[in-house]
């Protein structure tokens, strides 16, 4: 595996790289991977011949009283589990190389942008939309693979892959669970062991709305019980428990049997978690 900081390297090792392998992967991350982050990299290495993980903790995407500088970074041992994983180029750019003085371009993707996080987190899906654009034109993939644990920000990408015209495949991923069914996420880590432990609310509240809203119950009061057992479970806040059109994201007020996904976002102490399900 070769770890590569520069751009011009990087290109050259592309370049390199495509002379012998067909189809090249992507992986975007930032960095703090866990097995939900390896699941990629394996499905990548199903999808194509080579695989580029980038790591790089997004300085666009975090709000201004968000985590950004608490985020956790394990540069080494990500690099070895990489190595590990078979992958080709682990691409690590520093943030003066990605935003150098000067850098004056945004990338604001509408439709699936608004609502649920987008709300929630003003700028983000701007910022999300902008690096990863970036990341498409460093490494020109054939194809990059993204998880569906983040359901909205693969729609946003989707979309944007849509309407700029690049030339690649987009693979979502099924989210990877702990054992008793928290999803892995690299902020799991800020929990303390009884948060964790009460986080587990959210997963089991998605499980149990799914079931009412398959068998017919109303959403509404689907929904708002499944706010209220989160918040009785001892989340400090919900950012939003919702019904979701699985294409454009709309609100569901109602569902008539057309694919839907259950999306939440809640506040377990200080720690943002998000989790969503198919109904
Ligand atoms: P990050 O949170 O590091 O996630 C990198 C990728 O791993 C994303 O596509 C995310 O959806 C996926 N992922 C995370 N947890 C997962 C889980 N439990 N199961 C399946 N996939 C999971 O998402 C980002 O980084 C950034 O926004 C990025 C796209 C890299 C742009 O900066």
């Amino acid at each position: 595996m070769q770890t590569i900081n520069q751009l011009d390297a990087l290109r050259q090792h592309i370049s390199a790289l495509r002379s012998v392998k067909r189809r090249i992967a992507l992986v975007p991350t930032m960095g703090a991977l866990h097995d939900g982050h390896m699941t990629l990299v394996e499905q990548a290495r199903q999808a194509a011949d080579a695989v580029v993980v980038s790591i790089f903790v997004n300085p666009t995407q975090f709000g201004p009283n968000e985590d950004l500088d608490a985020y956790p970074r394990t540069m080494e041992r990500d690099a070895e589990l990489l190595r590990a994983a078979g992958v080709d180029i682990l691409w690590a750019p520093q943030v003066a190389a990605m935003y150098p003085t000067g850098f004056a371009t945004q990338v604001h993707v509408d439709g699936p942008s608004n609502g649920y996080c987008g709300a929630a987190r003003p700028g983000h899906f701007d910022g999300v939309a902008l690096v990863v654009a970036k990341l498409f034109n460093q490494v020109q993939p054939d194809v990059a693979l993204f998880g569906e644990k983040d359901f909205q920000q693969l729609a946003v990408i989707r979309q944007m892959a849509r309407d700029l015209d690049f030339a690649l495949d987009i693979l979502g991923v099924p989210i990877v669970r702990d054992a008793d069914g928290l999803a892995l996420s690299s902020r799991n880590a800020y929990l303390t062991a009884d948060e964790r432990a009460a986080a587990l609310a959210l997963p089991i509240a998605l499980g149990q709305a799914a079931a009412q809203i398959r068998a017919g119950d109303d959403v509404g009061q689907a929904l708002a019980k499944a706010s209220a057992d989160l918040l009785a479970a001892g989340f400090a806040q919900v950012d939003y428990f919702a019904l979701a059109d699985v294409m454009t994201l709309e609100e569901l007020q109602h569902f008539d049997g057309r694919p839907a996904r259950l999306l939440a976002a809640a506040k377990m102490g200080k720690t943002r978690l998000i989790d969503n399900l198919a109904i």
